[in-house]
């Protein structure tokens, strides 16, 4: 068994992926499985937290010892995320939000017409969870911690990604074949606002999310 190096503190994750409806049978949504952030609830558990895990359609079975919200699209995450956030000591942003969602819900199903070019979706702009989250801190020396997958000039983009959330910890992971989506393992960086960088090697989820408890930890006064 871990030690309880988190008892009595509250950690909220979020996990899984938002989906944006088009009409009542489409959305826009992404690849990610929540099994990352899953790992990291039920290490939080065995760690001692008290875990709110706000879940978007993962379909994965409750880890047992969490609190379960639910949020299908990202306005709905952003609801319950800043709501558990409220009395949260950490804050960990494990979800793929989607960065726009359609602009108009068509409340009858988008139909096709013989002879006709298909229209063109309009995007509005989700808000930043994250970017909200760090900026406001709802309580003291609340530890937030993002999450960002990257196809090439990983470290750096992590680097600038890390400044413009003002998140404390920023896991970085490359995107790739046996990696990060779907997967069982993971592998990345974990980078800190003060300067540190921590690699993880290949492995299981719930090292990654080992390393990232361990992390926060310190951090926590
Ligand atoms: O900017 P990018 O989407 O790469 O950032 C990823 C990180 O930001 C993840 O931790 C994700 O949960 C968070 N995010 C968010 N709100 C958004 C988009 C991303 O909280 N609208």
């Amino acid at each position: 068994t871990a030690a309880p190096d988190l008892a009595g503190r509250h950690v909220v994750i979020s996990a899984g992926g938002t989906r944006e409806p088009l009409d009542p049978v489409r959305y826009l949504g992404n690849r990610s499985s929540g099994k990352q952030g899953y790992a990291l609830a039920r290490t939080a558990v065995a760690r001692g937290a008290r875990v709110t895990l706000v879940e978007a359609n993962t379909g994965l079975p409750d880890p047992s010892g969490a609190d379960v919200v639910r949020a299908g699209t990202a306005t709905q995450l952003r609801e319950a995320v800043l709501k558990a956030a409220r009395d949260a000591d950490v804050v960990v942003m494990a979800a793929a939000v989607a960065d726009f969602r359609p602009a108009e819900y068509a409340t009858g199903k988008i139909k096709k017409k013989d002879g006709q070019e298909p229209a063109p979706i309009a995007l509005v702009r989700n808000p930043d969870i994250l970017a909200e989250v760090s900026a406001e801190r709802a309580t003291p020396g609340q530890i937030v911690v993002g999450f960002a997958a990257e196809t090439d000039d990983v470290l750096a983009n992590g680097r600038q990604k890390l400044r413009r959330k003002g998140c404390d910890l920023l896991v970085v992971n490359e995107v790739g074949e046996r990696k990060t989506f779907g997967s069982e393992e993971n592998e990345a960086v974990v980078l800190g606002a003060d300067g540190t960088e921590t690699p993880v090697p290949y492995g299981p989820k719930e090292a990654l999310a080992d390393t990232v408890w361990d992390l926060v930890a310190a951090r926590l006064g």
